[in-house]
């Protein structure tokens, strides 16, 4: 057999069917919002890339040094033969997983983009020929299911701190499906970003050089490009603020005047007035209390807590019993 296979899990088009479907409720509702996977169209996926490098955006480098000072322990309290890695993009955290586990037979990708999957899980391999690697395209939020074959015990990784991407109903529903998936022995490495003071957290998502805004404003991009939106991205202004009391980020776009724009692919027109908003991205931060109570919830057993130095991010690991 190949070392590499891909599978599809996702219909070709049914992308295509979510993103309308997203538009035409999130743009017809109060107050109008828009899900942050929209974001990550090549440029959008580029510009998150540059945002990682940013002096303001703590969490890439807060999570690599944990995977770096753990990742040894982690092989040791797992022994996984296969690594199931949720959104693994470019697969750039993963290599410090990879390294250090001396029994990994499998490496199972999941992501949306079958081109990122493909380009990373071919450098992958050229780094790791021992490896199988079998590429799921596949929109984890919507149920997943896993290759067969692949060894236990298994590792799942959710790192980034993507998780905090979900609404609190969202992440029970998510880390119960995930758990469902795991046999006993499985265990799940999850990353979380962790609350602490404003100005730190309002910073990594308003950064000076305006990467962020850009980011931000390239949904408006999205949806011209595939639905023949006329939205201008330079009628929005980017706004990211800190929700206390949910303890979220929250990213909007404001309409600096009215604005009506055409959304020929759902025979849509949707009317701002000035000052509206539309809610791009929520991007939770947790205490270790809520992460406890959560996988436990989901039926996970939490088993270890590691932040970095600064106390910015979190990795926990947690066993299904
Ligand atoms: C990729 C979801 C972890 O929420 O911090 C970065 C996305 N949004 N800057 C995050 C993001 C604005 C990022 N995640």
């Amino acid at each position: 057999m190949s070392p590499f296979t891909i599978t599809r899990t996702l219909p070709a088009d049914a992308t295509a069917a979510a993103l309308r479907a997203d538009v035409a409720e999130g743009l017809t509702r109060t107050p109008k919002q828009l899900p942050p996977k929209w974001f990550y169209d090549a440029r959008g996926s580029e510009l998150f890339e540059r945002i990682t490098e940013l002096p303001e955006y703590y969490p890439t480098r807060a999570e690599r040094e944990i995977l770096v000072a753990r990742a040894a322990e982690i092989a040791a309290a797992t022994r996984a033969r296969t690594l199931v890695e949720l959104g693994s993009g470019s697969s750039e955290k993963t290599r410090h997983l990879l390294r250090a586990l001396p029994d990994l037979h499998a490496y199972v990708p999941v992501d949306v983009s079958e081109s990122a999957l493909t380009l990373a899980g071919r450098a992958l391999l050229a780094e790791h020929p021992e490896l199988t690697v079998h590429a799921l395209v596949a929109d984890f939020l919507e149920g997943l299911a896993l290759p067969q074959g692949t060894p236990g015990p298994r590792l799942v990784a959710f790192l980034g701190g993507t998780i905090g991407n979900l609404l609190p109903v969202e992440r029970a529903g998510f880390l119960t499906s995930v758990g469902a998936l795991m046999a006993p022995g499985d265990a799940l490495l999850l990353g979380t970003d962790l609350v602490k003071d404003e100005a730190t957290l309002v910073a990594a998502y308003d950064d000076a050089q305006g990467v962020t805004a850009e980011f931000n404003k390239n949904v408006l991009a999205v949806l011209d490009r595939e639905l023949g939106a006329d939205f201008d991205p330079a009628d929005f202004d980017h706004v990211a603020l800190w929700d206390a009391e949910h303890e979220w980020i929250e990213m909007r776009l404001r309409a600096r005047a009215a604005v009506t724009a055409k959304i020929p692919a759902l025979d849509l027109a949707v009317h701002l007035a000035a000052g509206e908003e539309i809610r791009t991205e929520v991007s939770a931060k947790f205490r270790r209390e809520r992460v406890r109570a959560e996988l436990t919830a989901a039926g996970l057993q939490p088993r270890r807590w590691w932040t970095d130095d600064e106390g910015r991010f979190a990795l926990s690991l947690a066993v299904r019993v």
